[in-house]
């Protein structure tokens, strides 16, 4: 299809989110999190606890809030700064809700209906999943597009939804005729972070839901533990190949060497390079010193950020504020061109 829509002129801004559900763990760190950490010196940021997300499924009575404060306290000890970054939680900025229902009206079901994100989450019984569980993808856009966000760094899993949100903004701009009004945003996958596997099934990827804690490193692990796990993760009975051919049908060593390869900022073949004919007697107990070198610091800082809840309460409510700020005269124009009565 030929385009001849003008696109959007607007500035450059990133905005991700992350859902405060289950203890952040290093899929999340190198999909996500340092990515978001090394785009605020260049460009404006949102970072947003996607707390609207997470009551698509249940969530244990009472918890919320904290697990909200938990995952700006990780923002915070991973290295986002709230003076250079715009941090808040979802639920605080009403943007989102509105944008999501107009959203609603403009994503057809069956772009919806494909979103592979459902299938899993609702299992085989999607007849009892929530509503909100079906639109999830359409608050995403909104979340993003409420910001007339640019950029979206994610892993790799969030890729169907990026494209949704482009399909959303694209619509939008020809149903209403305001071409260039949303940005298409763009997915910030690359990178050796994209899609780091469970540590027990090099085929599953790494997440907060696998009931085996074995199965990943979370941000909180103390050193031992992370030692232990990577003693303990799943191999072949092979050596550390030569090049990076020779990982492919390997899913478990490739994984274990990409991680090296995240935390150390190396190439693959460095690696290989280094630790080529050896066994994992050698290779994992360097996995677990980078890794422990480089989680330690980090999970000290959550501490102490941790131990001062209210101070994380003061920074969520700037975030808010300076969110809102943003997101509001998009919403009047939103708004506007829907052709809402207005005063
Ligand atoms: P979630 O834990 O699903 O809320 O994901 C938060 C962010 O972490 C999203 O950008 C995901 O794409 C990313 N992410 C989650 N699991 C992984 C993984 N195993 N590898 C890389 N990125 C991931
Ligand atoms: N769906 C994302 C995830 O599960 C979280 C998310 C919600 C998000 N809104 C977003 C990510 C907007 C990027 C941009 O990880």
């Amino acid at each position: 299809m030929t385009d001849t829509t003008p696109a959007y002129t607007g500035p450059e801004r990133v905005f991700s989110g992350i859902q405060p559900t289950g203890s952040l763990h290093l899929g999340n760190y190198l999909g996500a999190l340092k990515k978001f950490v090394d785009l605020q010196d260049t460009h404006d940021c949102v970072f947003c606890v996607v707390d609207l997300h997470a009551i698509t499924m249940p969530v244990e009575k009472g918890v919320l809030a904290d697990q909200t404060r938990q995952i700006a306290a990780a923002f915070m000890a991973c290295g986002i700064d709230p003076a250079k970054s715009v941090m808040y939680a979802q639920s605080s900025v009403p943007a989102h809700v509105e944008l999501a229902w107009i959203f609603n009206c403009v994503a057809r079901m069956g772009w919806v209906e494909r979103m592979t994100q459902f299938k899993d989450k609702a299992g085989k019984d999607s007849e009892r999943a929530s509503v909100g569980l079906f639109t999830y993808p359409v608050l995403q856009a909104a979340d993003i597009l409420a910001y007339k966000a640019t950029h979206v760094p994610v892993g790799e899993d969030q890729k169907q939804h990026l494209e949704l949100s482009r399909d959303i903004a694209d619509r939008f701009n020809r149903e209403y005729d305001v071409p260039g009004f949303f940005p298409l945003p763009e997915p910030l996958i690359k990178g050796p972070g994209a899609r780091i596997m469970s540590l027990k099934d090099g085929t599953k990827k790494m997440s907060k839901s696998d009931p085996s804690d074995l199965s990943r490193i979370n941000l909180v692990d103390d050193s031992d533990t992370i030692a232990r796990k990577i003693r303990k993760a799943t191999t072949d009975a092979g050596v550390i190949p030569e090049t990076a051919e020779e990982l492919k049908g390997r899913p478990e060593v490739e994984n274990l060497v990409g991680i090296f390869a995240a935390l150390t900022g190396r190439g693959v073949e460095s690696i290989l390079g280094e630790f080529a004919g050896q066994g994992f007697g050698a290779f994992k107990p360097a996995l677990a010193d980078v890794t422990v070198a480089h989680l330690a610091p980090i999970t000290a800082r959550y501490r102490d950020i941790l131990a001062d809840p209210a101070e994380i309460d003061r920074t969520l409510a700037r975030g808010a504020q300076q969110a809102n700020a943003i997101a509001a005269p998009i919403m009047d124009d939103v708004r506007r061109v829907v052709g809402f009565w207005r005063p």
